[in-house]
């Protein structure tokens, strides 16, 4: 088993300067430009051709990677890059199912974000149901929606934008709030998950992860924090059963940002957990690796 680390320092995806990757090997950074004159679109939607053409060249990146037998790690960078990792996953694996674990549900269309940024945005784009909701963005047009509602479950969610509780109501998309969490508990919410996902097949599993689905006690250095998020244990709960299925073939990991910590520990400690997220996804326990010993000596 291997596992094919991508770099993807996109940050146009939001306004705030900094977002870039932790330590990457491998496939190493991609060599992301910035679009000369990328105006906006339609006086409020950030740089739409910057991160259409990032998603396009990380779609690309993340499909060979796949494609060669990895697993695929891409390290962000903001979430807009969804729309290029999911995208790639797709190629290679048209039936994946998406565990995406965040604070926000990222699903406002170019024509209901309040805050122009397209981290904001990437599931509109991907989903088809909503396609007759989402104009052409320039830059956008090697993109083709690759999920149905019902291949996503959220999990995390505590700050969603009226329309986008409208999209999740009306498309009928599982998710499981921060609510949910405290009334079924941590280990129900995950067997609902694979439940969803996996009842009627296996298949193989996107995890999208939002360093802002932690409490900002653990993960302050992030540009959208919102108080009463996942506990380590929640969180490491969440990998160590993704892990256990078996199925997990993608994960980004996005949104840490070294610039927003307040102090260095901040920083350091917000890019650990993201560390041991990763980590556990790809088989880090807590109870210790139970293949060192044979007999006692
Ligand atoms: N809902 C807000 C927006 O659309 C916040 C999104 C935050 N997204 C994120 N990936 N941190 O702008
Ligand atoms: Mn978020
Ligand atoms: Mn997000
Ligand atoms: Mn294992």
């Amino acid at each position: 088993h291997s596992v094919a680390l991508v770099g993807a320092p996109l940050s146009r995806g939001q306004r705030l300067a900094g977002l870039r990757r932790c330590q990457v090997y491998d496939f190493g950074d991609l060599n992301f430009t910035q679009v000369p004159n990328d105006e906006l679109y339609n006086n409020l939607i950030l740089y739409p051709r910057t991160v259409g053409l990032a998603s396009q060249v990380l779609a690309d990146a993340v499909s060979r990677a796949l494609a060669a037998g990895h697993s695929c790690v891409t390290i962000g960078g903001d979430h807009s890059l969804a729309l290029g990792s999911v995208s790639g996953h797709a190629r290679q694996c048209p039936h994946l199912g998406v565990v995406w674990v965040d604070a926000h549900a990222d699903i406002n269309t170019p024509l209901t974000t309040q805050s122009g940024n397209l981290h904001g945005q990437p599931l509109s784009f991907l989903l088809r149901e909503l396609q007759d909701k989402v104009p052409q963005l320039p830059g956008f047009s090697w993109l083709k929606p690759c999920l149905s509602a019902s291949d996503i479950v959220y999990i995390g969610l505590r700050d969603v934008d009226p329309a986008e509780y409208y999209i999740l109501k009306n498309y009928d998309i599982q998710y499981f709030s921060m609510r949910d969490i405290d009334r079924l508990g941590i280990q129900k919410v995950m067997e609902r998950t694979f439940e969803q996902l996996m009842g009627r097949r296996q298949r193989p599993i996107h995890l999208s992860f939002d360093i802002d689905a932690f409490d900002p006690s653990l993960a302050p250095a992030t540009g959208t924090p919102v108080l009463g998020g996942l506990t380590y244990r929640e969180g490491m709960y969440i990998t160590e059963e993704i892990h256990n299925t078996g199925m997990l073939s993608a994960v980004d990991m996005v949104e840490v940002n070294p610039l927003l910590g307040a102090s260095q520990e901040e920083v350091n400690a917000t890019a650990s957990l993201a560390i041991d997220v990763i980590a556990t996804c790809f088989g880090q326990t807590r109870e210790g690796a139970h293949t060192a010993f044979d007999e006692l000596p």
